[in-house]
Protein backbone atom coordinates (compact mmCIF):
# COMPACT_ATOMS: atom_id res chain seq x y z
CA UNK A 1 0.00 0.00 0.00
CA UNK A 2 1.12 3.24 -0.78
CA UNK A 3 1.80 6.43 1.32
CA UNK A 4 0.90 9.33 0.36
CA UNK A 5 2.57 12.11 1.50
CA UNK A 6 0.75 15.75 1.41
CA UNK A 7 2.78 18.99 0.52
CA UNK A 8 2.16 21.87 1.04
CA UNK A 9 3.87 25.54 0.09
CA UNK A 10 5.25 27.33 2.58
CA UNK A 11 3.25 31.06 2.21
CA UNK A 12 5.61 33.88 3.05
CA UNK A 13 3.39 35.62 4.39
CA UNK A 14 2.63 35.33 8.48
CA UNK A 15 -0.73 33.54 9.25
CA UNK A 16 -3.26 37.02 10.22
CA UNK A 17 -1.00 39.39 8.56
CA UNK A 18 -2.10 40.72 5.27
CA UNK A 19 0.42 40.83 2.02
CA UNK A 20 1.63 44.37 0.40
CA UNK A 21 -0.85 43.99 -2.28
CA UNK A 22 -3.66 43.12 -0.22
CA UNK A 23 -2.56 46.42 2.00
CA UNK A 24 -1.95 48.51 -0.96
CA UNK A 25 -5.67 47.91 -2.47
CA UNK A 26 -7.16 48.15 1.02
CA UNK A 27 -5.54 51.62 1.51
CA UNK A 28 -6.30 52.92 -2.15
CA UNK A 29 -9.90 52.16 -1.28
CA UNK A 30 -10.05 54.30 1.75
CA UNK A 31 -8.27 56.97 0.50
CA UNK A 32 -10.91 56.63 -2.57
CA UNK A 33 -13.78 56.51 -0.54
CA UNK A 34 -12.53 59.90 1.59
CA UNK A 35 -12.01 61.27 -2.09
CA UNK A 36 -15.70 60.21 -3.33
CA UNK A 37 -17.11 61.77 0.06
CA UNK A 38 -15.83 64.96 0.32
CA UNK A 39 -16.07 66.06 -3.64
CA UNK A 40 -19.72 64.03 -3.86
CA UNK A 41 -21.06 65.59 -1.23
CA UNK A 42 -21.42 68.88 -2.25
CA UNK A 43 -22.24 67.52 -5.73
CA UNK A 44 -25.16 65.65 -4.75
CA UNK A 45 -26.65 68.21 -2.54
CA UNK A 46 -26.00 70.71 -5.09
CA UNK A 47 -28.41 68.42 -7.41
CA UNK A 48 -30.84 67.42 -4.79
CA UNK A 49 -31.04 70.99 -2.84
CA UNK A 50 -33.56 72.84 -5.88
CA UNK A 51 -35.74 68.93 -5.84
CA UNK A 52 -36.38 69.56 -2.50
CA UNK A 53 -37.03 73.51 -2.25
CA UNK A 54 -33.88 74.14 -0.50
CA UNK A 55 -32.84 77.74 -1.85
CA UNK A 56 -29.18 78.56 -1.50
CA UNK A 57 -29.66 82.31 -1.61
CA UNK A 58 -32.60 84.45 -0.95
CA UNK A 59 -32.68 87.90 0.05
CA UNK A 60 -35.38 86.94 2.46
CA UNK A 61 -34.11 89.35 5.16
CA UNK A 62 -33.05 92.00 3.64
CA UNK A 63 -34.43 95.72 4.15
CA UNK A 64 -35.69 97.24 0.73
CA UNK A 65 -36.25 100.65 0.91
CA UNK A 66 -40.26 101.68 -0.75
CA UNK A 67 -39.28 105.32 -1.33
CA UNK A 68 -39.56 108.51 0.80
CA UNK A 69 -42.57 108.85 3.25
CA UNK A 70 -43.61 112.31 1.45
CA UNK A 71 -44.48 110.74 -1.31
CA UNK A 72 -46.96 108.74 0.01
CA UNK A 73 -50.42 109.81 0.92
CA UNK A 74 -51.43 109.63 4.44
CA UNK A 75 -54.17 106.98 4.97
CA UNK A 76 -54.21 105.76 1.68
CA UNK A 77 -52.47 102.38 0.63
CA UNK A 78 -49.93 102.73 -2.29
CA UNK A 79 -48.35 99.79 -4.05
CA UNK A 80 -45.03 99.09 -4.06
CA UNK A 81 -43.60 96.61 -7.16
CA UNK A 82 -39.67 95.86 -7.28
CA UNK A 83 -37.89 92.94 -8.04
CA UNK A 84 -35.11 90.91 -6.92
CA UNK A 85 -32.72 87.74 -7.95
CA UNK A 86 -33.12 84.99 -6.17
CA UNK A 87 -31.10 82.02 -6.66
CA UNK A 88 -32.26 78.24 -5.96
CA UNK A 89 -29.98 75.81 -7.17
CA UNK A 90 -28.48 76.14 -10.41
CA UNK A 91 -31.72 78.19 -10.95
CA UNK A 92 -31.88 81.70 -11.38
CA UNK A 93 -34.68 83.92 -11.56
CA UNK A 94 -36.18 87.15 -11.02
CA UNK A 95 -38.95 87.21 -8.42
CA UNK A 96 -41.27 90.04 -8.57
CA UNK A 97 -42.09 91.82 -5.28
CA UNK A 98 -45.70 93.45 -4.13
CA UNK A 99 -46.05 95.34 -0.88
CA UNK A 100 -49.00 97.92 0.25
CA UNK A 101 -47.77 100.57 2.17
CA UNK A 102 -49.53 102.77 4.49
CA UNK A 103 -48.05 106.26 5.32
CA UNK A 104 -49.87 106.48 9.00
CA UNK A 105 -48.93 110.32 9.43
CA UNK A 106 -46.66 111.41 12.21
CA UNK A 107 -43.95 109.48 10.49
CA UNK A 108 -46.03 106.04 11.17
CA UNK A 109 -45.69 103.14 8.07
CA UNK A 110 -47.34 100.33 8.21
CA UNK A 111 -46.72 97.76 5.29
CA UNK A 112 -48.86 94.56 4.18
CA UNK A 113 -47.75 91.42 1.96
CA UNK A 114 -49.90 91.55 -0.65
CA UNK A 115 -51.64 88.02 -0.07
CA UNK A 116 -54.95 87.80 0.99
CA UNK A 117 -54.89 85.16 4.02
CA UNK A 118 -58.22 83.19 2.65
CA UNK A 119 -55.95 81.65 -0.27
CA UNK A 120 -53.59 83.79 -1.43
CA UNK A 121 -54.99 85.85 -4.03
CA UNK A 122 -53.56 89.52 -4.35
CA UNK A 123 -55.43 92.24 -3.40
CA UNK A 124 -56.14 95.23 -4.50
CA UNK A 125 -56.91 98.74 -3.61
CA UNK A 126 -60.72 99.97 -3.52
CA UNK A 127 -60.56 103.30 -3.52
CA UNK A 128 -64.19 104.24 -3.25
CA UNK A 129 -64.40 102.45 -0.04
CA UNK A 130 -60.50 103.08 0.75
CA UNK A 131 -60.03 98.99 1.65
CA UNK A 132 -57.89 96.30 0.16
CA UNK A 133 -60.11 93.98 -1.12
CA UNK A 134 -59.13 89.90 -2.31
CA UNK A 135 -60.37 89.37 -6.17
CA UNK A 136 -61.59 85.71 -5.14
CA UNK A 137 -64.42 85.53 -2.29
CA UNK A 138 -65.02 89.33 -1.01
CA UNK A 139 -62.61 89.53 1.09
CA UNK A 140 -62.48 93.03 2.83
CA UNK A 141 -59.46 94.16 4.76
CA UNK A 142 -59.30 97.36 6.58
CA UNK A 143 -56.49 100.08 5.42
CA UNK A 144 -55.09 101.09 8.76
CA UNK A 145 -54.08 97.96 10.51
CA UNK A 146 -55.57 95.15 7.77
CA UNK A 147 -58.30 94.06 10.23
CA UNK A 148 -60.67 91.72 8.20
CA UNK A 149 -64.18 93.32 7.43
CA UNK A 150 -65.75 91.16 5.11
CA UNK A 151 -65.55 87.62 3.92
CA UNK A 152 -64.14 84.36 5.04
CA UNK A 153 -60.24 85.59 5.75
CA UNK A 154 -59.29 83.97 9.44
CA UNK A 155 -56.89 86.84 9.81
CA UNK A 156 -56.01 90.43 9.31
CA UNK A 157 -53.48 91.32 6.41
CA UNK A 158 -49.97 90.30 7.15
CA UNK A 159 -47.83 93.25 8.14
CA UNK A 160 -44.26 93.39 7.33
CA UNK A 161 -41.43 94.95 9.29
CA UNK A 162 -40.79 98.49 8.69
CA UNK A 163 -39.02 101.24 9.60
CA UNK A 164 -38.63 104.68 8.21
CA UNK A 165 -34.86 106.18 8.62
CA UNK A 166 -34.31 109.86 7.59
CA UNK A 167 -37.52 110.11 5.86
CA UNK A 168 -36.66 106.67 3.53
CA UNK A 169 -39.19 103.73 4.14
CA UNK A 170 -37.49 99.96 4.08
CA UNK A 171 -39.38 96.86 4.37
CA UNK A 172 -38.72 93.25 5.18
CA UNK A 173 -40.78 91.39 2.96
CA UNK A 174 -41.80 88.25 3.99
CA UNK A 175 -44.32 85.60 2.83
CA UNK A 176 -46.62 83.57 5.35
CA UNK A 177 -48.92 80.40 5.08
CA UNK A 178 -52.40 81.38 3.96
CA UNK A 179 -55.67 79.87 5.28
CA UNK A 180 -54.68 80.10 9.45
CA UNK A 181 -56.22 82.07 11.69
CA UNK A 182 -52.12 82.33 12.82
CA UNK A 183 -49.51 84.07 11.48
CA UNK A 184 -46.79 81.50 10.46
CA UNK A 185 -44.06 83.01 8.29
CA UNK A 186 -42.76 80.44 5.56
S1 LIG B 1 -58.50 84.41 -1.47
FE1 LIG B 1 -59.16 86.28 -0.62
S2 LIG B 1 -61.20 85.89 -0.01
FE2 LIG B 1 -60.51 84.00 -0.77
Amino acid sequence: MANTIAHTTPSSTPKGAIGRRQFMAYGTGVIGAVIASIVGIPIINYFISPALGHSQATAKSEWKEMGVISQFPVGVPTKVEYSEIQKTGWEVAEARKTVWVVNQGNGQVTAYNPRCTHLGCAVYHDEKANTLNSPCHGGVFRVSDGKVLAGPPPRALDTLPVKVENGHISVIYKDFRVGTTEKIEL
